[in-house]
């Protein structure tokens, strides 16, 4: 059981945002736990972090709306690491469409794991946090969770709702010495929402948002920067793409 090296828990780690934040942090010698629903995808990230680093790394299939699951994931973590210094919630899904044209299920579907997700994989990971007086909470909100865009009713309401909660979740840990942090990005280059976004143009990489995930677990111990809005500029791939 390693004490030393940080051990860190990244939900929606079999693809984009939350798989370059895994190859990030297994870069920089950070333990990683990968939870998301694909165990196929979950597996090849496993197989290229063992290939290319020394750290330790664990597959939990996970998903974020069981409380089960995650009950499961946060014991299976303990049970390899002993303990959990970080948490990314990453996890995120997006429909878009004119306000009108959304239904209960699409409502239910954006909520569920963009919200709810949130609240479990937190509610069970903190008590942990809690007993230790120590641990970093890294919630991947939106530039959603900021503003509103045409046919983002129900996205930028539930990213509305996961900067609510984690400015709030500040407040609860702080006498705790826990850190949290709420990162809002602008359009990065994944298969969000089924396509790629609009203007590719204008975009940056999962990379970039993993660069600040680890700027968060690089802080020193009397520093924590609460939030971070990520805007893109021109994407000099996508422009040659095009
Ligand atoms: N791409 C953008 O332009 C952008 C901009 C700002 C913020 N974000 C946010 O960044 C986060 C990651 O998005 P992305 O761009 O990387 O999208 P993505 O490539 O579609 O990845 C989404 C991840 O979430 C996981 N996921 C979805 N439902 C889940 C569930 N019920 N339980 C567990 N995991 C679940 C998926 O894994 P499985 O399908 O294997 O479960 C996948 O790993 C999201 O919260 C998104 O809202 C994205």
């Amino acid at each position: 059981m390693s004490n030393t090296i940080k051990t860190a828990i990244i939900t929606g780690a079999s693809k984009g945002i939350g798989k370059a934040i895994s190859l990030n942090f297994a870069a920089n010698n950070i333990d990683v736990v990968l939870a998301a629903r694909n165990k196929t995808q979950l597996k090849q990230l496993q197989d290229e972090i063992e290939e290319n680093y020394q750290v330790k790394s664990l597959i939990v299939p996970t998903d974020v709306t069981d409380e089960i699951q995650v009950k499961t994931l946060v014991q299976k973590t303990l049970d390899q690491f002993g303990k959990i210094d970080i948490l990314i919630n990453n996890a995120g899904v997006g429909r878009f469409k004119r306000a009108d044209e959304f239904t209960l299920d699409d409502y239910n579907y954006m909520f569920d794991i963009n919200v709810k997700g949130v609240f479990l994989v937190t509610k069970y990971v903190v008590p942990h946090m809690v007993a230790r007086e120590s641990g970093q909470i890294i919630n991947i909100a939106s530039i959603a969770g900021k503003n509103g865009f045409k046919t983002g009713t129900l996205y930028a309401a539930s990213k509305h709702a996961v900067v609510g909660y984690t400015w709030s979740l500040r407040e609860d840990l702080k006498e705790y010495k826990i850190k949290v942090s709420v990162v809002c990005p602008g359009s990065v280059v994944t298969e969000f929402g089924g396509k790629k976004p609009d203007k590719v143009e204008w975009s940056m990489e999962p990379e970039d948002v993993a660069f600040a995930c680890y700027y968060l677990a690089s802080e020193s111990d009397y520093v924590n920067t609460a939030e971070i809005i990520i805007k893109p500029r021109l994407n000099p791939r996508k422009i040659n793409q095009s």
